[in-house]
């Protein structure tokens, strides 16, 4: 352990100065690209906005009235424009409700806040996504269930603050709160950019095909397991499935001990790439707690990750340290064929 810090440092310098030039691509915008709301606007070109004002002053107060505006069958951009404000409502984007482009004031402004917990994750969800082609900015999403506290009934079920079922769905600069599984990340293809998102068991799970860029994880503390929660739990089930979570140039950090991932599928697959990882980071850094099977086929990944929680010597046995030609597949917009159908393309840039 001690012998292995110096290497791995030596080891991100002469890496990040051979690769500097390629295995970028998608992720090195210049730093005067940043997407924010009037990027985002201005590229999906709608011509369409609902404002929603919990004063008033709009054409709804309430953003499922809003939602509910938007016809069956929309195949046009249409902005749903939410003004600051705590908006307490549990929401649902039927996917008849397509090309939503949600824009909030910012994830310190604008709050969507439920406080359903169930046994059903869907049914506990603040924010449900089923329609495909849906972005949001600047939004939090919050499920406020108060579980987490050990010795209470309610600790047996699940507090989901976002449910994300449809495919094509972009987050940019919002935020996720709860504590036991927090994003649901369903199916479809998902890019989740500039996010903040907390949690203490399994809070990042699902099935789908995601990048999150640049995102902040936070780790709560949850007194209700000995072993530690973990942040993500995956559930690819087959070689051939192309589902699978990866985080690119985060930041992990927070309160207590927790695993990166545990197995939910057999072919489980979660890349963390070039990203930040405080000591709440256990040394083993992935488990297969709860799941029986053959630990070969899991994909659970590291590539060029930093911080005291990233040191590699005690890592699980299967777990696996990228290289970057491993890695290349996971580091391209590619992985959620991102070009075709990401608003902003900032990250296309060489
Ligand atoms: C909005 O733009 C669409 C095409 O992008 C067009 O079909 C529609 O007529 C426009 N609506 C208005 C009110 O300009
Ligand atoms: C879970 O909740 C959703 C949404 O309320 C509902 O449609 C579904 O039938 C529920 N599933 C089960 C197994 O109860
Ligand atoms: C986890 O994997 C190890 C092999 O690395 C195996 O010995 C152990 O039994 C597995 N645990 C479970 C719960 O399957």
């Amino acid at each position: 352990m001690q012998m292995s810090i110096p290497i791995v440092f030596l080891g991100i310098i002469v890496s990040s100065l051979v690769i500097a030039d390629h295995v970028v691509y998608g992720f090195k915008p210049n730093d005067n690209d940043i997407i924010d709301a009037s990027v985002l606007t201005e590229r999906i070109g709608s011509n369409r906005t609902i404002k929603v004002d919990i004063k008033g002053d709009g054409d709804y107060k309430s953003v499922q009235q809003a939602i509910n505006s938007v016809p069956n069958g929309n195949s046009q951009w249409i902005i749903i424009h939410v003004r600051k404000g705590i908006y307490r409502e549990k929401l649902h984007i039927p996917k008849e409700k397509q090309y939503i482009f949600m824009r909030g004031n910012g994830k310190g402004k604008t709050h969507i806040v439920w406080d359903r917990c169930s046994d059903n994750n869907t049914d506990s969800a603040t924010l449900r996504v089923d329609a495909s082609n849906f972005v949001a900015f600047g939004i939090s999403f919050k499920n406020n269930a108060n579980i987490g506290l050990p010795y209470e009934i309610q600790n047996e079920k699940q507090s989901v603050a976002a449910l994300v079922g449809g495919d094509k769905v972009a987050f940019y600069h919002c935020a996720f709160y709860s504590a036991h599984n927090t994003l649901f990340d369903y199916k479809g293809r998902h890019f989740y950019d500039d996010c903040y998102i907390q949690g203490s068991i399994d809070f990042i799970f699902g099935r789908a095909r995601s990048i999150f860029h640049r995102c902040e994880i936070f780790v709560v503390s949850d007194d209700r397991v000995e072993i530690g929660g973990s942040i993500t739990a995956q559930s690819r089930e087959s070689a051939d499935e192309k589902s699978g979570l990866v985080f690119v140039e985060g930041r992990v950090y927070g309160v207590g001990g927790v695993y990166l991932g545990r197995a939910k599928g057999a072919y489980s697959r979660v890349i963390f790439a070039k990203t930040y990882l405080s000591k709440t980071i256990v040394p083993q850094g992935w488990t297969n707690w709860s799941y029986h099977g053959t630990v070969k086929n899991l994909y659970q990944a590291e590539y060029k990750c930093y911080g005291p929680g990233s040191y590699t010597a005690n890592r699980a046995p299967w777990a696996l340290q990228l290289d970057e030609k491993e890695v290349a597949p996971f580091m391209s917009l590619d992985f959620i064929d991102g070009a075709e159908w990401l608003p902003a393309h900032r990250l296309l840039k060489a």
